[in-house]
Order: C-alpha cells, then sequence, then structure tokens
C-alpha cells in the first residue's frame, strides 16, 4: 500500500484526458498534475526544448513525492521517455504510446489499416508505427500531423463548427485516400474532440491511449503493492504554468465532484 499521490505531466490540458479512467479504475489514487499552459504547444518544438522543459516539470514532480510518473503527453513519450528514466532510475516512469501500442500489435488478428493522429513532432518519430509493425505485420499505420487541433482546444474552442472544420481539412481525404477503420488519438488533447469524431465519422473506431495507460499504471502498482487505500483523504493538485480559464474549466470537467482539486500556479525559469 502506498498513499502518495502519482504524478502526470503534459503541455497543457491534454493530459487531464487520463484523470478519468483513473478516477473510474483507481478512485483511491491522488493526482499531482502538471500543464504547462504557458508553453503549450510543444508538438512544433525542437526535441531540445521540449526535453528541457519535460526536464524541469519531471523534477518538480519528483519533489512532490510522486510513487510514479505518467508522462501524460504523446509528444515526450515520443520523445524524452528513456531519458527521464535514466534521469529518474528510482520511480517507475510511463508514456502513452507504449501500453496502447502494445495491445493494438497483441490484439489485431487481421489485416487492418490502422491512422495515428498526433502532433508533428510524435508523427516524426515514427514511435506508433516502430512499436506497432515491428511486433505485427499485419498492422498497416499511417500517420497524420493536425497542429492546428491543439492551440483550438487549449482556447475551449471544441464541439462547435469550427473544429468540425479544422477536423474535416485534416482528415477527410486521410480517412477515404487510405480507407482506414481505426484511428488512434496519438495527442492526449484528442479525446477532447471524441463527441466531433463520432459525428464527422461514425463508422471509424477511435482508439485512446489516455485510457489504456490507465491499465498499465494499476499493472505496475499492483504488481509492486504501491496501490493507494481507501482511507486515503489527501486532495489532487494541479499545477499550470499560466492562468487559464480552460484549465479551470477542464479540471471541473474531469475530476469527481466529491474530490478536493486545489489549483495552483507555478513557472519555471526558460
Ligand atoms: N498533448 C500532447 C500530446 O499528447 C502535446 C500537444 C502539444 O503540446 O502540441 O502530444
Amino acid at each position: 500500500m502506498d498513499n502518495r499521490p502519482i504524478g502526470f505531466f503534459d503541455s497543457g490540458v491534454g493530459g487531464l484526458t487520463c484523470i478519468p479512467a483513473l478516477q473510474k479504475n483507481l478512485p483511491n489514487e491522488r493526482v499531482v498534475f502538471y500543464g504547462d499552459t504557458a508553453r503549450t504547444p510543444y508538438g512544433s518544438k525542437s526535441i531540445d526544448t521540449i526535453k528541457k522543459f519535460s526536464n524541469q516539470i519531471a523534477d518538480y514532480l519528483v519533489s512532490h513525492n510522486v510513487k510514479m510518473i505518467v508522462i501524460a503527453c504523446n509528444t515526450i513519450s515520443a520523445t524524452c521517455l528513456d531519458s527521464l528514466r535514466r534521469r529518474h532510475p528510482d520511480i517507475p516512469i510511463i508514456g502513452v504510446i507504449e501500453p496502447i501500442a502494445n495491445r493494438i500489435a497483441a490484439e489485431e488478428k487481421e489485416e487492418v489499416r490502422i491512422g495515428v493522429i498526433a502532433t508533428k513532432v510524435t508523427v516524426a518519430s515514427g514511435a506508433y508505427s516502430n512499436i506497432i509493425t515491428s511486433k505485427n505485420k499485419k498492422v498497416k499505420i499511417f500517420s497524420k500531423a493536425c497542429p492546428a487541433f491543439v492551440p483550438l482546444i487549449e482556447e475551449g474552442i471544441i464541439d462547435n463548427e469550427i473544429m468540425d472544420l479544422t477536423i474535416k481539412y485534416y482528415l477527410d481525404d486521410f480517412i477515404i485516400d487510405n480507407n482506414l477503420e481505426k484511428i488512434v488519438l496519438g495527442c492526449t488533447h484528442y479525446p477532447y474532440l471524441k463527441k466531433n469524431f463520432g459525428r464527422l465519422y461514425p463508422d471509424i473506431k477511435l482508439l485512446n491511449p489516455s485510457e489504456e495507460v490507465i491499465n498499465e499504471v494499476e499493472r505496475i502498482l499492483r504488481e509492486k503493492d504501491m496501490l493507494a487505500d481507501e482511507n486515503n483523504s489527501a486532495m489532487h493538485l494541479c499545477y499550470a504554468s499560466d492562468t487559464s480559464e480552460n484549465f479551470r474549466n477542464m479540471i471541473d470537467a474531469v475530476f469527481d465532484e466529491a474530490q478536493d482539486v486545489k489549483i495552483e500556479f507555478k513557472k519555471f525559469q526558460d
């Protein structure tokens, strides 16, 4: 048993899409979340910059005595997972890409055409196709960067026509030309668009890394006997690097109303 919190971090509000599955499957767990709202988006930045920002945030989470870190961001998972594990070798650190990629590789038994939509950096890393196609040759992966989604989501422009048009701009031809059956939401911001996708492409099955990673969290905590117990009365703690009304709204949307969430601001020197 271990009632210390789990650290989660992302470039902004995206990583919060991991929280509903955590609350559902592991309701005793508490979270220290960091969203780098002042420096979002990461997905079009250089790998050196993403590493520098991620190191700052991971060190800060470690200073909160977290028992595990979830890199709740595909861009950081694709580029910094190994270096973060080397930097903090005593803490289990998991990214969002490996759990869903391993699951796809293990479960697909027939030829299947899967789209991965993500940031420019994640697409350029080839992280999804490297893991999946090295383990399962039946799966064909097609990737598409959708860099305008994150800034719109950070502004709370989501369930409306502007977002629908942006989605169609990126995905109409991508889906038809590649004859896709399934799409991986390869950026933790994109699960906020599930309703839009359901409306626009009702026949496409969506695969959500933000949910899958929580199964891995549970597996590791169980194996190490580090799950929290039901007497865990600590608060959730959410940090942002800049004030954002949307951050507050998203927190209200994902955390259980009955649990206390404290929001603080913390900025790092560039
Ligand atoms: N939510 C992040 C991801 O999963 C980062 C998006 C961004 O900052 O560009 O890739």
